[in-house]
């Protein structure tokens, strides 16, 4: 939980692993008794929503849109592991047997090697928003894998950037469309993955319609198979893909905006420890200390390192935290920033325990 060194590559810092899992219901379950059916859902709701706490989760049904696909989980974490505990642990659910990973694609986020702002553009983008994953509210995913063509690559710098930039011309068109692109060089079978956020399917097909006459698209090797994905609470995916229904017997996944959400047990937080959960789409760092528990953002203000492996210290001050990179301490309890290189406090969270769950709001002064 201490690190006395920094020693992060800049390079990989906040970077993140995303994993796309689109699975295929067999029919089969569909005849069970329908106790059977809902007792399975049940199980699937009760086992992913566990995993909320360590990985951002977003579910999508794909009933009724393509015939080789049912439902989509998009998941990014901060390492692999969880990904595959995940599918292990979906795998030993009593609706396992009958689901099938029909499609799978793994990727990282990196910073871009083109320069993605527009001579026009007043602000260049924040570098790091492109290496974090913060999905919006959006009604649809729309989700495929991307290859270049080799010839793309023996091009020179510029002329890639100079494609590049008409790339993002086009994409600025058609404001509502978020992309997310990811790269998977090395660990998937394609060499990225771009998912769009949108909540009107004609933009979408009019901006890919739009890109096809960009000077970059004679480079593309490979871009199918193509989903669109909608966006609903897992109890509501379950619902969609047939059989009993569960979305009235269990709540929401997402709590209402700022609202409360169960992100640990206290038997996973150790006394004087530390563990990294997630709220909606941010990281939090849970902190265990002289029996209270306090949670703050994850990411220090200065550089982003992990407050979660920072070391623990009390003093005069109270509570506090040191920053594991640069030696920033910020106090548990209001997030002040203590000493060091930080230029502001870090955000922190309410934090409620009941029934050995352990809660976390937003708008937090500090640990209750
Ligand atoms: S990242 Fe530099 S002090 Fe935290």
């Amino acid at each position: 939980m201490s690190a006395e060194t920094p020693s992060h590559n800049p390079d990989t810092a906040g970077r993140q692993c995303v994993k796309y899992t689109f699975y295929k219901l067999d029919a089969a379950f569909l005849r069970l008794p329908e106790e059977k059916q809902r007792d399975a859902k049940l199980d699937f709701i009760d086992t992913v929503r566990h995993f909320n706490r360590r990985m951002l989760l977003r579910s999508y049904s794909l009933v009724g849109m393509r015939r080789d696909v049912d439902f989509l989980l998009w998941t990014v974490a901060a390492e692999m592991e969880p990904f595959q505990q995940l599918e292990t642990a979906i795998r030993n659910t009593a609706l396992g047997p009958f689901l099938s990973v029909a499609r799978s694609f793994l990727s990282t986020t990196k910073r871009s090697i083109y320069d993605i702002s527009l001579p026009e553009d007043a602000q260049a983008p924040n570098a790091d928003e492109r290496i974090r994953i913060e999905p919006s509210g959006s009604r649809y995913l729309f989700v495929y894998p991307f290859i270049k063509t080799r010839a793309w690559y023996a091009l020179s710098h510029e002329e890639r950037q100079e494609m590049i930039t008409e790339h993002i011309r086009v994409g600025r068109k058609y404001p509502d469309i978020r992309l997310n692109t990811t790269y998977s060089y090395g660990i998937d079978d394609q060499e990225f993955v771009v998912a769009f956020e949108g909540d009107n399917p004609h933009d979408f097909v009019d901006l890919v319609a739009d890109l096809r006459f960009t000077k970059a698209s004679m480079y593309t090797q490979a871009d199918t198979p193509m989903h669109i994905c909608i966006a609903m609470p897992l109890p509501e995916v379950m619902d969609s893909i047939g059989g009993a229904h569960v979305s009235d017997l269990v709540d929401p996944d997402v709590p209402e905006v700022g609202g409360w959400l169960a992100v640990a047990t206290m038997d996973e937080l150790a006394p004087e420890s530390s563990l990294r959960v997630y709220y909606g789409a941010q990281q939090v760092a849970l902190f265990r200390v002289n029996g209270s528990i306090y949670a703050l953002s994850n990411r220090c203000p200065h550089a982003r390192g992990p407050l979660c492996e920072g070391t623990l210290v009390t003093n005069g001050d109270g509570p506090a935290v040191r920053c594991p990179w640069h030696e920033a301490f910020f106090s548990l309890e209001t997030g002040r920033v203590l000493s060091g290189p930080a230029p502001r406090a870090v955000e922190t969270f309410r934090v409620r325990v009941e029934g050995g769950t352990i809660y976390i709001a937003q708008s937090g002064e500090g640990g209750e």
